[in-house]
């Protein structure tokens, strides 16, 4: 496919530790030490932990390299892929809409996203003061309460991590992402470690093992295969081009699963780091595992207020946590911001203040929603519950499934064959059946299955 590229600067990685890096600073964000726990805790424990893993590894894994494959092959913005590989091998040119729906993921998403982060700011701040020094479970989340129902001080915290966000989004890809990942990522790592380790002392570990990993199935409904599968697809930031774009930018060389691989293997580790953390702290305080979005907000500035050096552990945890949701939150615009700069000719200082002022008008949707909006609900839910999830639950799933039928059905087989790059024969012809057949299959049958039922059900009301 070398003809058509010469109007495309198409940037690359520098190397492949780069782009695991950046694609793991893309997954690794507030889905898995945020999100991750309180789904746990609000879906079961264990049995949600148990089908989120089989989620990961049957079908998000073949995805997100699937996903990978056709950014890496095609090295356009995930709208122009399509269009690509319509003109190059005469796909069907609908498919671009696919690349539509992902866009569309992307800013519903960061509108949020950037809500949350907002709170992790102002405690990066908080910690810092010195607020949760001898503070009790009663008064720490009085103070979360307090943030929340304050549209004024939400907005101000959103509009700033989104100035983060468009900052180094304007500047292009290498000079911010790849620097500010190398360094942060690793001490992220370090932090999440020595938290459990203290856990050891304080915390309660039996209970928490218990509740992660005593895998009873009693309580699964289709409602939590659901909430994993969502899962899956957010914590790898799946199914709306964050890593097709991501992947155009992965050096040829690169073997392709096994990086896909890296990624999925790390994600998942700190999404089970971050129960880790969490459910020791919770349990010992004798809190209640379903406490929904405030959970971690609720339960570890407990730890820090007894902690020795917690003031200074406590700040540093929230700006790790912070740098973490910011890695996320690039890869969210940079698929509409390749494209802008792809097909409009915009300039990236344009394509990043652009996007990011949509996507915060839409986000102030969410800061209202925890408080003037929130008796304002729609099927039981507020504006924010159905924005993550349609997001999560049927956006992305529905966007992976695109992809990996894309890759499966409509590919040439001979393309795939050679970018997916498997040394061993059998190792693709596995990974083959999976992509054209189980993947899809699955992902049809949760997805479809359960909001036939959730339609139905709403019609019985
Ligand atoms: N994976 C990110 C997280 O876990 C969120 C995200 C979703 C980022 C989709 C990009 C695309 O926080």
């Amino acid at each position: 496919m070398a003809s058509s590229t010469q109007h495309y600067t198409h940037g690359q990685w520098t190397s492949r530790l780069v782009f695991v890096f950046a694609a793991t600073g893309s997954a690794v964000g507030l889905g898995n030490i945020w999100k991750f726990p309180y789904m746990a805790g609000e879906n079961g424990g264990s049995s949600f932990i148990l089908i989120y893993l089989a989620c990961v590894a049957f079908i998000a894994l073949p995805i997100l390299s699937a996903e990978l494959l056709i950014g890496r092959h095609g090295k356009r913005s995930p709208v122009n892929v399509f269009r690509r590989f319509h003109r190059d091998y005469g796909t069907p040119a609908v498919w671009r809409f696919a690349g539509w729906l992902g866009v569309l993921a992307g800013f519903l998403i960061l509108s949020y996203y950037s809500v949350i982060a907002g709170w992790v700011i102002a405690y990066v701040f908080q910690a810092g003061a010195g607020a949760f020094a001898n503070a009790t479970a009663d008064s720490i989340a009085s103070n979360f309460n307090g943030l929340v129902s304050d549209p004024e001080r939400l907005t101000l915290w959103h509009t700033f991590f989104m100035i983060l966000t468009v900052a180094v989004l304007m500047r292009g890809i290498h000079k911010g992402i790849e620097r500010v990942v190398k360094y942060f990522m690793p001490l992220l790592l370090a932090l999440i470690l020595g938290l459990i380790f203290y856990n050891f002392f304080v915390g309660d570990m039996a209970r928490t093992m218990n509740f992660m990993f005593s895998f009873d199935f009693g309580k699964v409904t289709g409602e939590t295969v659901l909430m994993a599968l969502g899962q899956a697809f957010f914590s790898l930031s799946l199914g709306m081009g964050a890593m097709m774009i991501y992947g155009s930018y992965l050096p040829d060389s690169a073997p392709l699963f096994g990086t896909a691989s890296v990624v999925a293997f790390a994600d998942t580790l700190v999404a089970l780091l971050a129960g880790l953390m969490i459910f020791p702290l919770l349990f010992a305080f004798g809190m209640e595992p379903a406490q929904g979005v405030g959970l971690i907000f609720k339960t570890l500035p407990l730890a820090f207020s007894q902690m020795p050096g917690g003031v200074v552990f406590g700040t540093l945890f929230f700006f790790l946590l912070l740098i973490a949701a910011w890695t996320s939150a690039l890869s969210l615009l940079e698929p509409i911001i390749a494209w802008a700069v792809e097909h409009l000719a915009w300039s990236r200082v344009k394509a990043s203040v652009t996007a990011g002022a949509v996507a915060w008008l839409i986000g102030l949707g969410t800061v209202f929603s925890f408080n003037l909006w929130q008796d304002i609900k729609l099927w039981d839910k507020t504006l924010f519950d159905l924005l993550d999830y349609l997001t999560s639950n049927i956006m992305l799933p529905l966007g992976g499934l695109l992809v990996v039928l894309f890759v499966g059905w409509m590919l040439p087989g001979a393309a795939v064959r050679a970018e997916a790059g498997f040394r061993s024969e059998r190792l693709y012809r596995l990974w083959r059946v999976v992509v054209r057949w189980i993947a899809p299959a699955a992902v049809v049958l949760i997805l479809f299955h359960l909001l036939g039922w959730e339609i139905i059900r709403q019609m019985m009301n």
